[in-house]
This record gives C-alpha cells, sequence and structure tokens, in this order.
C-alpha cells in the first residue's frame, strides 16, 4: 500500500535540540548512526516519504551536524530551547498556521515510527475537532517510590497508556494549549498533556510496540533491530 499522500495538509515538527544526557557521552543523541545513518535522518526520511506540507526541526543554536544531514534542504530550521515544549514552541511560532490546520509532533528520538501507523494517526483522528496521539497500553505492574529504594504502592494499570510520538492536533488548539501551560509554568513532556490541561480528551490510538524512544545507550541494539527488520 502506498502512504505517499498521507501527510498533504499537515505540517510537521520535529523537536530535535535536545542534548541526550541520558545517553551519556558522544555527539547529541539524534546523530548516533543507526544501521548506518544518523537517527535523525532515519525520522526525516520516513516523515518526508508522506509529503508533509512543511517539515520543520527545531534545533540547539550549538548545532553543528543537521546541515551535513542529506534531507537538510527539504526542512526548515527553527532555534530550538531549553526544554522540549520551548523548542515545538519555536517550531509553532514558524509555522503560524490557521487554527483549523492540522500539526502533527514526532520526536528525532523515536526512528522506528513506521509509514503505516502514521498514517492509521491520520486515518482515525480524521476531522476530528481536537487530535489524537498514538500510545500503548501498560503491560508491566506499576509501582509507586518516593525514596526510590522501597515500595510505597502499587498503582492500578486500568486504563494507563504509554504515550508514544506523533501526536496531531489543530493547530489553533495545540498552539493555545502550549501558550495557557506555559503561561502557568507547567511542564509539559508532550502536547498532548497541554491539550488536556485545557480540558480537551485527545484521541488515542494503538501505536507499536516498535516506536521506543530512544534514550539510554540499551535502546541502541533494539532500536536497530526494529530498523534492520523493517528493512
Ligand atoms: N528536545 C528538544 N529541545 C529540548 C529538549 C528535547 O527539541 N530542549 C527534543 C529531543 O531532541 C528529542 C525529543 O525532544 O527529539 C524528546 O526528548 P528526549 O528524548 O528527552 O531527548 P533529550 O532531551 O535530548 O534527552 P535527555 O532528556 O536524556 O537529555
Ligand atoms: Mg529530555
Amino acid at each position: 500500500m502506498s502512504y505517499d499522500k498521507v501527510l498533504k495538509g499537515i505540517s510537521v515538527i520535529v523537536p530535535a535540540a535536545g542534548k541526550g544526557e541520558r545517553m551519556g557521552d558522544g555527539p547529541p543523541k539524534q546523530y548516533l548512526p543507526l544501521v548506518g545513518k544518523p537517527m535523525l535522518q532515519h525520522v526525516l526520511e520516513r516523515l518526508l516519504s508522506l509529503s508533509p506540507d512543511r517539515l520543520v526541526v527545531p534545533l540547539s543554536p550549538a548545532d553543528s551536524i543537521f546541515d551535513s544531514l542529506p534531507v537538510h534542504h527539504e526542512c526548515e530550521v527553527v532555534t530550538g530551547g531549553a526544554t522540549r515544549a520551548e523548542s515545538v514552541q519555536a517550531g509553532l511560532d514558524a509555522l503560524s498556521l490557521d487554527d483549523d490546520d492540522w500539526v502533527m509532533v514526532h520526536d528525532a528520538a523515536r526512528p522506528c515510527i513506521r509509514t503505516e501507523d502514521i498514517a492509521r494517526l491520520v486515518e482515525t483522528v480524521g476531522d476530528d475537532p481536537v487530535g489524537g496521539i498514538l500510545a500503548i497500553p501498560v503491560h508491566e505492574t506499576v509501582k509507586r517510590t518516593d525514596d526510590g529504594k522501597r515500595i510505597d504502592g502499587t498503582v492500578s494499570r486500568d486504563g494507563l497508556w504509554l504515550a508514544q510520538t506523533p501526536q496531531l492536533f489543530r493547530y489553533g488548539v495545540l498552539a493555545r494549549a502550549m501558550e495557557s501551560a506555559a503561561g502557568e509554568g507547567l511542564e509539559v513532556t508532550d502536547e498532548a498533556s497541554a491539550v488536556e490541561w485545557t480540558g480537551l480528551s485527545p484521541m488515542l490510538v494503538m501505536g507499536p510496540g516498535e516506536n521506543l524512544k530512544v534514550t539510554t545507550p540499551e535502546d541502541i541494539m533494539l532500536a536497530e533491530y526494529y530498523l534492520r527488520m523493517q528493512g
């Protein structure tokens, strides 16, 4: 099946201004080579193959690598911020779209996203007034701890899902939500949490387990395994 027009009418932000501190030393993790090419190149190739209207990449002001990626000329670069939310905000500012337009945010750190899953998100969200995200149900037993040494309780996993990206929203909904979250000083680690905070309920769309967020060195082998499997 061909997905080459799935992102027609949709603009995409790929926040890539992070330092990858949990990955340890070396280049920022978005540039780590996975199966022979930088993580961010995998991500951008996959998104660009779906013909987004625009693709904006917030980068660190210290970034000196992006321009060496083969796809760099197909992206608009903006200066990111000190947090992921600020970087996404910089992308939203650059896009400056109409309220009803669609904007998708996808982490540079999720290189194993498959085009069919992006397509399923777009199709399921359809013409929803709010938007939706990929996510997966929690299968493990979840513990809470105050000190990281002893268990203080077990959190019921009933109804718990892990948020992934891509996350797809109406531009007006997301821009207003991000602005009020920033105004309230809320820590927003994904776009949906800002939107929820305004009282709206984004859709949950089942994501694939292989859409992992590459965070620590042990994630690299797994990401490479999935990328090889996907061909
Ligand atoms: N990100 C960003 N701007 C920031 C922080 C993060 O654009 N100031 C981006 C990262 O580049 C990544 C995504 O947000 O694509 C998800 O963040 P995360 O996985 O936490 O990456 P880092 O912040 O780079 O990693 P760490 O938290 O380990 O430093
Ligand atoms: Mg981070």
